[in-house]
Formats: structure tokens, C-alpha cells, sequence
């Protein structure tokens, strides 16, 4: 199949929002029943660093069902504790990759590390409908075990899928995912084969890089902080700027295709499994099976 390298359909400014017990975070976008990122839901940056924001409140006990959270950290950290009896610490370069299934109860505190910057993302994956029920999951891998390829001025953590034969930790999702942290030297390139039907964005939050092919009046740089949804193709390029870095979150994704009905941390197929999920957390059933 001749290459079709993917071009920038819309660029997106992610907006300020107040989420959990009051954590300013900058959203991309959120779960509506149009689904235009399908399969993924919901796409948000967690960075603190300034004093006048203050203390950091977290994400007190809330409920998930239906879908995957996955929290990649850059600085800083995030405790997280849950209705399965899991505890831990999410730290700069871990991620946790959260399969919600039929439901958890957690909460999320994020913590500033020693530069006083809490720095990560969360990112929600759909499941398609025949999982949605199934038994909760999480992989966690630490900052160590997770494999850098080191190609040409690109510096990539691979998280899940492949590039330049080194394949992520993160397997057996259903949504056949790509999730990488790209780091490109300054006039530097990065090329990647993606699957044509998989929905694909870029998330640039450091620097500046021209995204799709050379030429064709494509040379002006986007700048850093922008979200980038990448249109048809089997190909990603981007280029970082003649004088800048770029850094990236390469994130893309098999469509499942199915109407979804999301309603606050569920997403469901339809109204009626919301009400069957906000029953069962009346009546005390929401979480075994
Ligand atoms: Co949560």
C-alpha cells in the first residue's frame, strides 16, 4: 500500500476546567454521545506550578465504569487507592493503565514533586460494549520499564504499541492502542506507519513542530500548548522546529464504532446501563461482581 502520511484536520486549544475538589487542569476534550475522538473519551493535562492556584485537593473517592484511565506522569505524583484493595503511587514516567470494567471506586491525589510542579495527563479509552461488564484490570509499569528507542534526534517512550521495533508494556487493550511520549531535537523527524481506519491526535506540550508532510505550503510550525487531530493516512510524520524541540504524546486508536452514552466517570452504550450503573451504586452492588 503506498504511504499516505496523515495531515493536521484540527487544532485544538485545550481549555482550563475545575475538576475532582478543585484541580485546575487543561482539557482537550471530554466524553460526549458524538464521540468525534473514538475510541478515546476524555483527554486531560494535569500541570500545577503556580503557588496561586494552591493546595492541591486531588480527586476524592469517585466511581468508574465502562471505560480505561490511563495516567502518565511527568514530574510530580499521583496516590491513588481503590475499592479492590489497591494502593499506590503513580511517579515521574510510570504510567497505570486502568480497566475499569463493570466498576471501581478510587480516589487520586496529586502530589508536587521537588520542583513543585505536578506534571502529567490522563487519558480515557472506551471499551467497546461486550467488555464494559467485564472484571476491573490495571497495568502499572514504572518509569524504568518502559522502553526508550533513541532514533536520529527522536527520543521515544513507547507506553503501548511499537516504534522502530521496541513495542510498549502495555498489551491486550482492546482499543489496539499507540500512546508514546516523543521527544524531537530541535530540526529533527520522527516517522511512524499507523493503521489507515485508527483515529489519531497529538498532544504538543513542549516546543513547536510542523505535523504531516513536507512541502505543500506545510512549513509553519505549531506551537506548544496545542492538541492536533491528524486526518486519513498509514503514515504519521512531524518535524520538530528548524530552532526548537518538540514534545509530544502520540495517542491513537481502533474506533469501535458504537453509540455511547457517557454520564459523569461512566460511559455506557445507553441511558438505561447509566441508570442500571447509578443504581448499583445505591444499592451497594457496584463494585463486586
Ligand atoms: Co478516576
Amino acid at each position: 500500500m503506498p504511504e499516505s502520511t496523515r495531515r493536521v484536520e484540527q487544532v485544538i486549544e485545550p481549555q482550563y476546567v475545575i475538576e475532582g475538589a478543585g484541580v485546575l487542569l487543561r482539557r482537550s476534550f471530554g466524553p460526549t454521545r458524538a464521540n468525534p475522538f473514538d475510541p478515546f473519551l476524555l483527554l486531560d493535562h494535569f500541570a500545577f506550578n503556580d503557588p496561586i492556584e494552591g493546595p492541591i485537593r486531588g480527586f476524592p473517592t469517585h466511581p468508574h465504569r465502562g471505560i480505561e484511565t490511563v495516567t502518565y506522569m511527568l514530574e510530580g505524583n499521583v496516590r491513588h487507592r481503590d475499592s479492590l484493595g489497591n494502593l499506590g503511587t503513580i511517579g515521574p514516567g510510570d504510567v497505570q493503565w486502568m480497566t475499569s470494567g463493570r466498576g471501581i471506586l478510587h480516589e487520586e491525589m496529586p502530589q508536587r514533586g521537588p520542583s513543585g510542579i505536578v506534571n502529567g495527563f490522563q487519558l480515557w479509552v472506551n471499551l467497546p460494549a461486550a467488555q464494559k461488564m467485564g472484571q476491573p484490570r490495571y497495568q502499572e509499569v514504572v518509569s524504568a520499564e518502559i522502553p526508550t528507542a533513541e532514533v536520529k534526534g527522536a527520543s521515544v517512550r513507547v507506553v503501548a504499541g511499537e516504534y522502530e521495533g521496541v513495542r510498549g508494556p502495555v498489551t491486550e487493550i482492546a482499543a489496539q492502542p499507540l500512546y508514546m511520549d516523543v521527544t524531537l531535537q530541535a530540526g529533527s523527524q520522527f516517522d511512524l506507519p499507523v493503521p489507515e481506519a485508527h483515529c489519531a491526535v497529538a498532544y504538543l506540550f513542549e516546543g513547536a513542530g510542523i505535523f504531516g508532510p513536507v512541502g505543500n505550503g506545510n512549513v509553519e510550525p505549531v506551537k506548544a500548548v496545542r492538541m492536533l487531530v491528524l486526518g486519513a493516512g498509514n503514515h504519521l510524520r512531524v518535524r520538530a522546529g528548524v530552532d526548537s524541540h518538540a514534545r509530544f504524546m502520540l495517542i491513537a486508536g481502533a474506533p469501535f464504532r458504537e453509540p455511547i452514552f457517557p454520564y459523569g466517570p461512566f460511559v455506557m452504550n445507553t441511558a438505561e446501563e447509566i441508570q442500571q450503573a447509578l443504581g448499583d451504586l445505591r444499592n451497594g452492588t457496584f463494585v463486586q461482581g
